[in-house]
């Protein structure tokens, strides 16, 4: 391997388009949608803490690693393992690495897609005034009706699917970091003025004492799971998302620095929408562990009684789409770069196959929610089996994984080399992520087996 070698796919034109193409992947539904209502079935502080936690000892390592290796190995996912092994001399099945990602990719973008799409058809409602004056029940209804028909939810996914892979067929520079570079401002300039409306409440006090008073009673194995597993779904770890990335980021930029941005830029959006959604919670009587519909069912009321209310309501959720595709692009981009490597086919074919077969997908579980909620497998429906799957088993495993691989078989010399990191924090770097990262997720795991 040489440094002058750049990837096939192109570059970022600086390390700012780096970070904003990064952040735009790990902000995304994961922090306005998953966030709140997790945090929400888990009692609150106690899941927050430990999700900071998480993100500090186990998502900033990880990520750092996740960079180091993709632009190292300058491929997609797949070819970056088979190339990074062999440069560590060690096996070259590491590359099932590569896969496991790639597969996690193709099943969190097919439900991403349905939640996106609800968010899309949420732009109409609010645009055709449907939140006005609303109160909490009826807007619980437009919610129940929505996620009701099978119809609507499958239009609305499709127009999603097919804006994604317009993006990624688009290609690095052109596609993937001009639909960032305005969106993520301004969607945080929204969420201060929700946070505004919050304070307005009277429950103000009381949402931030549920989101940072822990009361550990309310923790249980699963919930540890849940709260590490969120880590590596909203830094966008775990499945080569950000390695792909990595591949993209020219030889001069400092990877520690990097990583410090996304991730506290990641978890301050996080915070916020839960500031600004558990305090109309409870000034509305709502039940904050309602699950995944809770932010359709509480920032309508906000957007339907404020002044001005239908301007910010129709923007909030275009912003909310804008950033569902700035994350959904980064979870088909790892397979749409093999397929165009080892399959050589243009971008163009590599996304219509990859787009179809996670439409497809996607499709079962728009009827997940209605006419197939019968339909369980463990006890889950396709929605929440995907779901728990992915984020709770398949990015830990993948994370695991990168940890073991950066921290155990890359040769020193190579990762110092990379990173580029002072002498201390690079030594910091390597406790993570040889120790406490994967020490950290084979414990949850054994927790969640019952072992002890
Ligand atoms: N991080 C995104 C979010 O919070 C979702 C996402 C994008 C993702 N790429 C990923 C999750 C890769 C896991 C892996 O919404």
């Amino acid at each position: 391997m040489t440094d002058i070698k750049k990837s096939i796919h192109g570059e970022w034109s600086s390390r700012f388009a780096f970070i904003l193409a990064a952040t735009g992947s790990a902000v995304g539904l994961g922090n306005i949608w998953k966030f709140p209502y997790i945090t929400g079935e888990n009692g609150g502080g106690a899941f927050v803490l430990i999700y900071l936690l998480c993100i500090a000892a186990i998502g900033l390592p990880i990520m750092a690693a996740e960079i180091m290796m993709g632009r190292r190995g300058k491929q997609s996912p797949i070819n970056t393992m088979e190339t990074l092994s062999e440069e560590a001399e060690s096996d070259n099945r590491w590359r099932y690495l590569g896969w496991l990602g790639v597969i996690a990719g193709f099943l969190i973008l097919s439900y991403y897609s349905v939640i996106a799409g609800w968010a899309l058809s949420y732009v109409l409602k609010a645009f055709t005034g449907s939140f006005s004056g609303g109160n909490a029940l009826e807007i619980k209804s437009l919610f129940d009706d929505m996620v009701g028909s099978p119809i609507q939810l499958t239009f609305w996914h499709s127009v999603f699917m097919a804006a994604t892979m317009y993006v990624v067929s688009r290609g690095v520079s052109s596609g993937l970091e001009k639909a960032v570079r305005f969106l993520m401002p301004t969607l945080f300039v929204i969420l201060i003025l929700l946070l505004g409306y919050a304070m307005t409440t009277g429950f103000y006090q009381q949402g931030l004492s549920f989101m940072f008073t822990p009361d550990f009673s309310q923790i249980d194995s699963d919930a540890v799971l849940t709260a590490m597993g969120h880590a590596f779904f909203t830094l966008s770890l775990g499945m080569g998302a950000i390695m792909v990335y990595g591949s993209y980021l020219p030889k001069d930029i400092s990877i520690g620095k990097t990583a410090l941005y996304i991730a506290g830029a990641d978890t301050l959006v996080a915070i916020m929408a839960g500031i600004a959604i558990f305090p109309i919670v409870f000034a509305n009587g709502l039940e904050p562990g309602s699950g995944p519909g809770l932010i359709f069912q509480t920032l309508p009321i906000a957007f339907g009684n404020m002044t001005g209310g239908w301007i910010f309501g129709v923007l909030f959720f275009v912003l909310l789409v804008f950033a569902a595709l700035s994350s959904s692009i980064s979870l088909i981009e790892p397979a749409v770069a093999w397929l165009v490597e080892n399959k050589d086919i243009p971008r163009i074919k590599a996304c219509i196959w990859a787009g179809l077969a996670t439409w497809g997908l996607g499709i079962a579980v728009a009827f997940s929610f209605n006419i197939w909620s019968g339909f369980t497998i463990f006890g889950k429906n396709m929605f929440d089996l995907l779901d728990y799957m992915t984020a709770n088993l398949m990015l830990p495993i993948g994370g695991f994984c990168i940890a073991v691989f950066a921290g155990w078989v890359m040769k020193t010399q190579n990762s110092r080399e990379e990173l580029e990191l002072p002498d201390t924090i690079y030594r910091i770097w390597k406790f993570l992520v040889c120790y406490i990262a994967p020490a950290a997720v084979f414990i949850v795991f054994l927790h969640v087996l019952g072992v002890f």
